[in-house]
């Protein structure tokens, strides 16, 4: 499958769909982190080019309830950023997947089909994630373990503290491309599974 991943400077989601064969490539404003398919630039540019699956992680800065008291300043930046992931949303693209924190996006576009946490991946963490799924089934927990630290809780401040905080775990990354990279159910199979191969293939006919 042609997979973009959307604002990915990391290639963990990107590798993850790689290592399963899937001509996956990611797309930053920023170089990537790891050697692989990058295209640096405006994803927007690109969203139009036949890709069978996307899975988008836009910034969350101008979208978190967490940063709600400073709306009144920011109506610009939220505004633009709500536009940005409605555009990722209505991309002609047949699987997407949207990537953020428990967000406004909720109350403005809609409400995530569903929340995950890395502590259902095999990462001892919390960390509310939400998933707005098109063409897409829920992601099923791989690995549930029973740490649950707020992630990077005791990292210094530092400039690139936010990457640290904003990389995808590999768990997640991984249950990705396993639950999501598998091919769509083509009419074929529908139909073999319905009528059985013989009536497909016109060996009944032909005994
Ligand atoms: C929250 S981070 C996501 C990081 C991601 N989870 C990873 O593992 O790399 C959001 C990213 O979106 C990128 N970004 C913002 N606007 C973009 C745009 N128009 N096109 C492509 N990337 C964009 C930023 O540079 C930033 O790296």
């Amino acid at each position: 499958m042609r997979v973009l991943v959307a604002c990915e400077f990391s290639g963990i989601v990107r590798e993850a769909f790689a290592r399963r064969g899937h001509d996956a490539v990611s797309c930053d404003l920023l170089d990537t982190e790891m050697p692989g398919r990058h295209h640096r630039g405006d994803v927007r540019g690109i969203l139009h080019d036949g890709w069978d699956l996307m899975v988008a992680h836009p910034p969350c800065t101008h979208l978190a309830v967490s940063g709600a008291r400073w709306f009144a300043r920011k109506r610009l930046e939220r505004a633009e950023a709500l536009d940005f992931v409605q555009e990722l949303m209505d991309a002609p693209i047949p699987r997407i997947a949207i990537e953020n924190p428990v967000s406004i996006i909720s109350s403005n576009i809609r409400k995530p089909d569903q929340i995950i946490q890395p502590w259902q991946f095999g990462h001892g963490e919390t960390k509310a994630t939400c998933l707005w799924l098109k063409g897409l089934p829920k992601l099923k927990p791989t690995d549930v373990v029973h740490g649950r630290e707020p992630r990077v809780h005791h990292a210094p401040p530092s400039p690139d503290r936010w990457k640290a905080r904003s990389r995808t775990f590999a768990g997640i990354a991984e249950a990705m491309a396993e639950q999501w990279g598998r091919p769509a159910p083509v009419l074929g199979t529908v139909l073999a599974c319905t009528f059985g191969t013989s009536r497909l293939d016109g060996s009944a006919r032909q005994s």
